[in-house]
């Protein structure tokens, strides 16, 4: 399926404008990008707490997860923590260091929110297709991501 990534942008902007909370920010974008992209199933922000060099679950559609903790290293999550690059696995059962959520997810997408340089947060998705991502996904959530970090 065609995704039209800059025509999505474009409904995704006026969200920042409009006086909502990080918090109302943020799960705007994850409702947005569940209904209009069709191989984003479940969608997320981890915040990063440095107290405890941990991830926290923030905003999320999609099925609940039990993993709203996730300690900085451990899954893909916790890699991208702690490398601050984009990682992109097309089939989980690939993946040596990650978390299952789910039987239904077949591949996931994180990519970091970077504030002067430093890791504060991350988008994830899963998704129940098999290798469905592209450089376009990358440039996409790169470009929310780094309009998200201004909020940090
Ligand atoms: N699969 C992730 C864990 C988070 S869930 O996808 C919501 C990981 O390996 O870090």
């Amino acid at each position: 399926m065609q995704t039209d990534f800059q025509n999505i942008l474009n409904g995704i902007k006026p969200l920042f404008d409009d006086g909502k909370s990080r918090e109302q920010l943020l799960a705007g974008i994850c409702a947005t990008l569940k209904e209009k992209v069709y191989h984003y199933d479940w969608i997320g922000f981890y915040l990063l707490d440095e107290s405890t060099n941990q991830l926290v679950l923030g905003p999320s559609v999609g099925k609940p997860t039990e993993h709203t903790h996730i300690p900085v290293g451990k899954g893909v999550c916790g890699q991208v923590a702690e490398s601050g690059l984009t990682k992109v696995v097309q089939d989980v059962s690939e993946e040596n260091n990650y978390i299952a959520c789910s039987i239904d997810v077949q591949s996931e997408i994180v990519v970091p929110v970077m504030k002067n340089g430093k890791f504060v947060a991350e988008i994830d998705i899963d998704s129940h297709s098999a290798g469905p991502f592209t450089e376009e996904d990358e440039q996409f959530l790169g470009a929310i991501c780094e309009m998200v970090a201004g909020r940090f």
